[in-house]
């Protein structure tokens, strides 16, 4: 059994989306360790909670961020976690944390990496005038949103979007496409060589 680590900040959908996979039997061999928020009052935990998972706030107020981010490792650590999901866990990690978890950290953004880093990236293509966006899971390095990638999903930009419409499309591919990559990493079927992501049947 793989044990998954999921760190949230907010409403946490993607969170419950890799939740309702697990159940449907389309991540094999994995289940949620421990849901780790940064906020003690975000959504997603308590969501974590209402479904009797074990779920952690690790308040980042008023510490240094290798501070944090040790305890969180410790927490990740004592739940023997291998695979870490970021879902919407809007701090940057340490490089001691990235190394901890060296190639076994996941996030998912919601812009068609490299385009469009960082905060509010649907906004960013959207005012961009893009005509296609989408999201993209990769693996976290020291980077922000710059590991290999591993799954896009794109999303045409349609006639009369605004910035939230196009956000809500999106979401709804992010949801399959972070499922979908959890499912491919756990397996253990793939390589990655320089930046690319190789699946192996
Ligand atoms: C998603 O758009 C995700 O791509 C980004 O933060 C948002 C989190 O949404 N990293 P949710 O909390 O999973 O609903």
């Amino acid at each position: 059994m793989h044990n998954l680590g999921i760190l949230l900040s907010g409403r946490g959908s993607n969170f419950l989306a890799i939740a309702e996979a697990i159940e449907a039997g389309k991540i094999p061999d994995a289940r949620i360790a421990v849901v780790i928020s940064n906020l003690a009052d975000a959504p997603g935990l308590a969501a974590a909670r209402a479904r009797g998972l074990t779920a952690v706030a690790i308040e980042a107020r008023g510490r240094k961020r290798a501070e944090h981010d040790q305890e969180i490792v410790a927490c990740l650590r004592e739940h023997q976690v291998e695979l870490v999901c970021l879902a919407g866990y809007m701090r940057l990690l340490s490089p001691g944390f990235v190394q901890a978890f060296a190639g076994r950290i996941l996030n998912i953004h919601p812009s068609l990496l490299p385009a469009f880093p960082g905060l509010d990236a649907q906004v960013q293509a959207f005012e961009y005038g893009v005509q296609v966006s989408g999201c993209t899971v990769h693996f976290v390095d020291e980077q922000l949103d710059h590991g290999p990638i591993i799954s896009q999903r794109a999303v045409r930009v349609e006639p009369g979007d605004d910035a939230h419409a196009l956000a809500e499309r999106i979401l709804e591919q992010e949801h399959l496409a972070y499922a979908e990559a959890i499912a491919r990493v756990v397996s253990g079927k793939y390589a990655v060589v320089g930046r690319r992501y190789l699946p192996r049947s």
